[in-house]
């Protein structure tokens, strides 16, 4: 039977709907991307996360993640901000109370907060225009973090710190806990807030501010985080529209 013109319009009109919901569907998959938070010690852990100015933010800034927990979260596109682990926290019935490394003051939703260094931190910029990436012991290190992108294209490092710094932690940059345990290592900038070591004043150029002993210590057992702050280098890493693990792990 020969198409006739009644038969051809509805025609169209199905292909213009089908090509738009086609539209809405493609286009839904690049708008929002996921973080998969993952904890794999033996103890819990309450990972912080601080989003960049105007960003939203996630799970309220905080959660909990029991051994071996695993969440899925959605970040919308464009998004920036970091991801750090709270360790040894107490938290009453309502969210309030503190932690040994990385409080953010306001509990275990840090709703816009950053955390209390010394803290590793896994930093991300979405989308400008592909992702960015680092992990981050600038404020010093607490606990093994590594990011590793779920992209099969190859061109996407992971980025490991997955080693204990605080089992070798430089004396004059330890942080013990309330029973004398070492719970933290601050870096050199955190302990001793001269320009040599932060890159400021007179070292605010990669010419002056160098690595340091202390920096090297950090660098050995993370050699693709930031350790010192001209480190960029060796330590930024960028991926096209990838969703990311962020593993906590001993
Ligand atoms: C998170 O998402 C991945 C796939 O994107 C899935 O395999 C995994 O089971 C999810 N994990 C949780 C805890 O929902």
């Amino acid at each position: 039977m020969y198409p006739t013109l009644l038969n051809i319009i509805p025609s169209v009109v199905h292909m213009a709907f089908l090509y738009f919901f086609l539209l809405v569907i493609s286009s839904c998959g690049v708008d929002a991307m996921v973080f998969t938070l993952q904890n794999r010690c033996n103890k819990t852990i309450w990972p912080g996360i601080q989003a960049s100015g105007g960003q939203p933010l996630l799970m309220e800034g905080g959660l909990e993640l029991k051994p071996l927990q695993s969440r899925n979260l959605t970040a919308p596109k464009g998004w920036s901000g970091r991801f750090w682990g709270r360790t040894g926290c107490t938290f009453n019935v309502y969210g309030l109370g503190t932690c040994t490394t990385g409080d953010c003051g306001s509990g275990i939703y840090c709703n816009g907060a950053g955390g209390e260094p010394p803290a590793s931190l896994a930093e991300f910029t979405l989308d400008s225009p592909v992702d960015f990436y680092d992990v981050s012991l600038l404020d010093g290190y607490n606990i093994p973090i590594s990011i590793i992108p779920q992209d099969d294209s190859g061109l996407c490092p992971s980025v490991r710190c997955d080693t204990d710094l605080n089992l070798h932690c430089p004396p004059n940059l330890l942080v013990r806990g309330d029973r004398g345990q070492i719970v933290a290592c601050k870096s050199a900038c955190t302990a001793f807030q001269s320009p040599e070591f932060c890159c400021t004043g007179q070292f605010q150029n990669p010419n002056r501010c160098k690595p340091t002993k202390y920096s090297q210590y950090f660098k050995r057992a993370c050699p693709t985080s930031f350790t010192y702050a001209f480190d960029d280098m060796t330590s930024t890493f960028t991926c096209r529209e990838s969703d990311y693990v962020i593993r906590i792990q001993q």
